[in-house]
């Protein structure tokens, strides 16, 4: 017998009661599917939702491998020992994410000093590593709470 046979069957009074507590469902599942998508995993530090030491290691050395040989962003690089700049980045973003790396680098203030950033230099580097935060599918939530935090060092970086 279909559920509308059922419900025909019913008293109305507990029809109705039926019918309501059924949307009530619906209505959770609905509000529950939109804060998956919205929300940031409560509990959950933002270093684990963005991958943990090592997914926050494959999105910044894929940001700093195209910054440092994108022609807009390149000059800034040559000259830099890579490995060591993507290891400390690294440690610096997981850190700042509440992650449990340890940070051995220099301010942000000091090691952008001597590099004369443009602003439009640190947009790149936002835009890209928004990019790769959405090809290692972090939630969209996560990845706001990410950037928003670096949004604050741009005063630091940028000197022109
Ligand atoms: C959210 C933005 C940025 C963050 C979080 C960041 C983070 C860092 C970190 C942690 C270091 C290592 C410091 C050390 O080892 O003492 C560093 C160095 C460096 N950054 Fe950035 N950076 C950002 C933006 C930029 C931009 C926009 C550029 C250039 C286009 C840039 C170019 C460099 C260079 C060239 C170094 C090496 C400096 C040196 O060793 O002399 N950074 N950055």
């Amino acid at each position: 017998m279909s559920l509308n046979l059922r419900l025909a069957s019913l008293p109305p009074s507990r029809r109705r009661h039926l019918q309501l507590a059924l949307l009530g469902i619906a209505l959770s599942w609905s509000l529950a599917a939109l804060l998956a998508c919205t929300s940031t995993t409560p509990g959950t530090p933002l270093y684990l939702q963005l991958g943990g030491e090592r997914g926050i290691e494959a999105i910044t050395d894929r940001t700093l491998d195209r910054v440092s040989t994108d022609p807009r962003s390149q000059r800034s690089f040559d000259g830099i020992k890579m490995p060591y700049l993507k290891k400390n980045v690294a440690a610096y973003v997981c850190k700042v994410a509440d992650g449990p790396c340890v940070y051995e680098g220099e301010t942000m203030a000091n090691s952008h000093a001597q590099s004369n950033i443009a602003g439009s230099e640190f947009d790149l580097m936002v835009t890209v590593m928004r990019e790769e935060l959405d090809r290692a599918q972090v939630p969209t939530a996560a990845k706001n709470e990410l950037l928003r935090r670096l949004a604050s060092t741009r005063r630091d970086i940028v000197t022109r």
